[in-house]
């Protein structure tokens, strides 16, 4: 461990309080970090772990407003749901905060003054669209067009997610909002600017100072500072009306932009934890700070946020920003809106009692230089010829054989062979070699030599037989029997940063109170005597059946998907004089036939209450002629006539289509609306 520091504080993302957890995000960051805290605590080092729910923001709000609640009640009830998995995960935390704590709105609100009182700010002037009907400005994501590139009517204000564009809300043909449907109108309004281009040259500097960061963060930040013209001012404050208020005169209706609240949610979270030494954490220079993030947060992370530190001028920096790159899903990026994840809660409930095997995976499979994939399969082979095959089975046969040739007692080492020899030494290194790989990150390579621990333990029982031997050796099966209760114990203490609850059920099964890490660099830890308990197993199979389940269950998500793509948006303004002059009736189909050579197209006679007339219409792959003789429908009764396959189509019947692009009629629920009735 880098001795120069006293101390570390370790964050992970604050997470947004709209959805619950999934895999992702524990790939990400809670894990990695879960098993970096664990590791230092057993070492003995002074650390703390923080995290809450991130709840401010737009995405708070839009959560809201599809739910038909108010922000407030979507991030309580998420910061629940969010805190509940995460314990039951074994994430340990040491504080799960939130930020719309009161002391959070505090610190961050008097950060903000701190900063202002200091001149960092610039006040600018802007035009942002307004929205005159529900009389607010629109952030981004409030915002929809034409794509200026692509022509895609939907794109969002800040992104087309049909050519990948990013973009800025001004550059929207026909912009229209999200919440009336109505054009927003450019309004000029004022904003507090941190302006990132004079900072660029300190925040250079404190970047190349980390040359030694993940390669994946570190030529991220270089690729900013080094690109096009640089770091850009950056509004710090918006027009909004969720969120902490903007603490001085004239900022009625603004908030603090939730990238300048959130991550003073880290020194609020220490200080309710700590409130008489939180400090020490981030004001000492022999302490370390860590944040643990996903890819998407690093600019935040090592940009921002640092030049918001440094203009501040009393805290430390970050000395490592470990992000991780992204996992995807059977191939496919993880998406709440469709449904494509493993939900935290949903897992805990199918597979009780098996955390461990979700963070073996995860660990093992991290996106830690480049995306990775989570596959069902994979998880059940890492599952069955991993954790139950070797690991499993080490401990199981260790402990069966303890009982069936010493009732459960430890016997005594005897003369160790050369055999012996090499394993315990290979035993000692184990634990400053995984730890190396803890200390730099590679999370991967650390659970691997865990795991090469009991490959060691299966391999040497394996080879010296003591099943056969103790027909003709027993002096020699007792050296080999210790050495595997000492092989056995190691890896309970070596577990623990990454498996917990195993961890803790081995030392149950060994009957030995936890050991801390310092203790598996001897091998000597389970005394001769020590009666141990009777074998319990510590991972069982995971089945096809239950692969199978849950690969259904994203099949689901993806048909769903299919058939309940997003209502398009709102189409531009129409008037009402625009409305009437379509004359819609209600009518009854009287005849019905596919016409000839087509297999789109029926010509139906209507009667309209008016008239009889022909009309084409291309339902043919939705209705049979034969079922809907009598049905009443919608018609557009003044629609121009034209020649469809040579029949006369004197009006167009109105349809309601899906996504999918499914049709149905569209009928009126009351039998006394009779035919010509109309629709208006
Ligand atoms: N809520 C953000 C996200 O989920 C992360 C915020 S991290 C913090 O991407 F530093 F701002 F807290
Ligand atoms: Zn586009």
């Amino acid at each position: 461990m880098a001795s120069q520091f006293k101390r570390t504080l370790v964050t992970a993302a604050l997470p947004y309080a709209n959805g619950p957890v999934h895999i992702g995000h524990l790939a990400g960051c809670y894990l990695p970090a879960d098993i970096y805290v664990r590791y230092l605590r057993s070492i003995g080092h002074d650390v703390k772990y923080i995290c809450g729910s991130d709840e401010h923001g737009v995405p708070i709000t839009i959560k809201a407003k599809l739910e038909g609640t108010t922000p407030q009640a979507v991030v309580d009830k998420y910061h629940k749901i969010m805190g509940d998995a995460f314990k039951e995960f074994g994430i340990s935390f040491d504080i799960y905060s939130r930020t719309s704590s009161k002391i959070h709105h505090q610190t961050a609100s008097d950060f903000f003054k701190t900063l202002y009182e200091k001149g960092s700010f610039t006040e600018q002037v802007t035009e942002q669209y307004y929205d005159e009907s529900a009389q607010q400005f629109l952030a981004d994501r409030y915002i929809v067009g034409t794509c200026p590139k692509c022509k895609n009517p939907n794109a969002y204000g800040d992104q087309c997610e049909n050519c990948g564009s990013s973009l800025n809300a001004t550059d929207l043909i026909e912009p229209r909002s999200t919440l009336s449907g109505s054009k927003p109108v450019l309004k000029q309004t004022k904003n507090w600017f941190l302006p990132l281009d004079k900072l660029q040259p300190k925040i250079k500097a404190y970047i190349e100072k980390h040359a030694d960061w993940k390669p994946n963060v570190y030529g991220q930040c270089k690729s900013w500072l080094d690109s096009g013209d640089g770091l850009q001012p950056r509004a710090m404050t918006r027009d909004l009306d969720w969120g902490v208020p903007v603490p001085v005169k004239g900022a009625d209706g603004k908030v603090l932009y939730v990238w300048f609240d959130a991550p003073i949610g880290y020194i609020s979270a220490t200080k309710e934890l700590l409130p008489d030494s939180w400090e020490n954490y981030w004001k000492k220079e022999d302490s370390r700070l860590i944040h643990f993030i996903g890819k998407d947060n690093i600019v935040f992370h090592c940009i921002i946020f640092p030049a918001m530190l440094m203009e501040h001028g009393e805290f430390i920096l970050a000395d490592n920003v470990p992000a991780n790159e992204f996992l995807n899903l059977e191939g496919d990026k993880i998406s709440t809106s469709r449904n494509w994840a493993v939900w935290l809660h949903e897992y805990l409930l199918e597979f009780k009692d098996k955390q461990d095997a979700l963070r073996y995976t995860l660990c093992a499979n991290a996106p830690e230089a480049k995306d990775n994939d989570f596959t069902w399969k994979d998880f059940q082979t890492k599952n069955n010829s991993e954790l139950v095959a070797i690991f499993g089975n080490f401990i199981n046969r260790t402990v069966v054989l303890t009982h069936k040739f010493y009732e459960g007692k430890v016997p005594p080492a005897n003369t160790y062979a050369k055999e012996d020899l090499i394993v315990l030494a290979e035993l000692a290194n184990a634990p400053d070699k995984i730890a190396k790989a803890i200390e730099q990150f590679k999370f991967r390579e650390a659970i691997t030599e865990w795991m090469n621990v009991a490959r060691i333990g299966n391999k040497y029982l394996a080879e010296t037989e003591p099943w056969k031997l103790i027909k003709t050796d027993e002096e020699r099966v007792k050296t080999i029997m210790n050495i595997a209760l000492q092989i056995s114990c190691n890896l309970a203490i070596l577990a623990e940063p990454f498996l917990p609850f195993t961890s803790k059920k081995l030392f149950g099964l060994l009957n030995i109170v936890p050991l801390k890490w310092p203790a598996a660099k001897h091998t000597g830890n389970v005394a001769q005597g020590h009666l141990i308990h009777k074998e319990e197993l510590l991972f069982d199979k995971i089945e096809d059946s239950e692969i199978e389940l849950q690969l259904n269950k994203l099949q689901k998500s993806k048909e769903a998907n299919v058939s309940a793509k997003k209502a398009a948006p709102v189409k531009p303004e129409t008037t009402f004089d625009d409305f009437v002059k379509m004359d819609i009736r209600i009518a009854t189909i009287l005849e019905a036939e596919v016409v000839p050579k087509t297999d789109k197209l029926l010509k139906l006679k209507l009667d309209t209450g008016v008239d009889v007339r022909t009309v084409v219409s291309g339902i043919a792959a939705y209705y049979k002629p034969e079922d809907i003789i009598g049905q009443k429908v919608m018609m557009l009764a003044n629609l121009a006539p034209r020649k469809i396959k040579g029949i006369e189509s004197q009006g167009m019947i109105l349809m309601a289509e899906n996504a999918k692009g499914e049709l149905s009629f569209v009928t009126p629920t009351k039998t006394e609306i009779e035919n010509g009735s109309a629709v208006k």
